[in-house]
């Protein structure tokens, strides 16, 4: 490996799939080139305890749980370690304020906004892992990044994968992006079968580990509806040029087509550590302990459009693209709340969609988009009662 460029870093989320991948990459980083990376700040919701173990490993200087219950565990967790510690909200951001030059937005859910804002605001690289702050506040969002001079890298595999052969000074040249979806773990399952799937199967992605929100939302399909929407945000996209194609083995991750008929992909085996290392590395290249792609080996790549009629969350999601206004944000607080309570075994898994485009239609009238992360987050809370209100009915 090249040596590596030092650099400040802070995990919003480290506890996580995305944040403990991102630990292993610093980790054989710093073990490549001593003092490669040096960890700022580490947060978490709860668990203290995993948070604490990685403390003891990295040093950072703050440690903070979003969750004021699990504070006492995380001090006698890390006593006498000489880390500043805190918790609550402010104390997420006030680990994503600290000066890192890179931070890793991998917090799930909306919850992810504020914080990631924070690093944002003050200028600094963030790697963001975390859609659904696009999909609450998109146009905010962005506007942040342009104004404070941040540099975004996207690091959800299909964005990231767009962002490595998107050729910005060809923007307008660009027809279509199309972005690949596995299908999940239900791609072949008639509507009748669906209904009767457990929280269990429903994590089960056939192609990647993760956090139990975004693996039932690869199940619905409504991860890839809010990938459409991430990718309107980042990369300026009509809604009108995105889609989906189902593609099962995952190795090819984006389609980007300009109108002289050339159309870009960027391949991979399916592994979240190759977008991170990407992030990590940028805008050099570092080593990835992923297994390399051999087609001859896979032998075939399949692709099919997806069925919205099995997968009514993708069509919710394309709905609300192309209406924008307040319609991202309501979706994506109601599908929160929809997948909490179907992973609560409070819901079955065909009452996703029906929770989310019930609140879409009952809190639509709002109309146009947030003017502030304030008028965000209130919309976010409004249709967050809009949607359990329907759970219980
Ligand atoms: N996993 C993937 O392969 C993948 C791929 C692409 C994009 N993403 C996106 O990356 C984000 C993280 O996904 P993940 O799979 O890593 O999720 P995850 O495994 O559920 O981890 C979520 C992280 O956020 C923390 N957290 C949860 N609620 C919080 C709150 N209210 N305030 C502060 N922190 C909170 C969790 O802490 P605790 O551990 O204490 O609960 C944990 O560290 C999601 O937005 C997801 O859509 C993930």
């Amino acid at each position: 490996m090249t040596a590596l460029r030092e650099r400040t870093v802070t995990i919003l989320g480290s506890t996580g799939t995305v944040g403990v991948n991102t630990i292993e990459l610093i980790e054989a980083g710093n073990k490549a080139t001593p003092g490669a990376f040096r960890v700022v700040a580490l947060t978490a919701n709860s668990n203290a305890r995993d948070l604490a173990a990685q403390a003891r490993r990295l040093r950072p200087a703050f440690v903070a749980v979003a969750d004021e219950a699990a504070y006492a565990q995380l001090k006698s967790e890390l006593s006498g370690s000489g880390m500043k510690l805190g918790a609550g909200i402010e104390a997420v951001n006030e680990a994503a304020s600290m000066r890192a030059e890179w931070v890793m937005a991998s917090i799930v859910g909306s919850a992810g906004l504020r914080p990631t804002l924070a690093a944002v605001s003050r200028g600094a690289t963030v790697a963001l892992a975390n859609k659904e702050c696009l999909v609450c506040a998109g146009d905010l969002f962005m506007s942040e990044v342009r104004r404070s001079g941040a540099t975004l890298l996207p690091v959800d595999s299909e964005h990231n994968a767009v962002f490595q052969v998107f050729d910005a000074k060809q923007a307008s040249s660009i027809e279509r992006i199309t972005l690949t979806a596995s299908g999940g773990p239900f791609r072949t399952f008639t509507a009748e079968q669906m209904a009767k799937v457990t929280p269990a199967e429903a994590c089960k992605h056939p192609n990647y580990t993760m956090g139990a929100k975004i693996s039932v939302d690869s199940a619905t399909l409504m991860n890839k509806g809010l990938e459409l929407i991430e990718a309107h945000y980042l990369f300026g996209t009509a809604p009108e040029r995105l889609n989906v194609v189902v593609h099962p083995q995952q190795i090819v991750h984006c389609l980007v087509a300009y109108l002289d008929g050339s159309v870009l992909a960027q391949l991979g085996s399916p592994d979240m550590r190759t977008p991170i290392a990407f992030a990590l590395g940028f805008p050099d290249r570092i080593a990835a302990p992923t297994r390399r792609l051999n087609l001859a080996e896979i032998g075939q790549l399949t692709f099919e459009a997806p069925d919205t009629e099995r997968f009514p969350c993708l069509a919710l999601a394309q709905r609300a693209l192309l209406k924008l206004g307040c319609a991202p944000t309501i979706l994506n607080a109601a599908n929160e709340v929809a997948v909490e309570a179907f992973l609560a075994r409070k819901i079955g898994f065909s009452d996703i969609s029906r929770v989310v485009e019930s609140a879409l239609e009952k809190c639509e009238s709002a109309g146009r988009a947030p003017r502030s992360i304030d008028e965000a987050l209130a919309l976010d809370a409004a249709a967050r009662s809009c949607a359990a209100a329907m759970l219980t009915n």
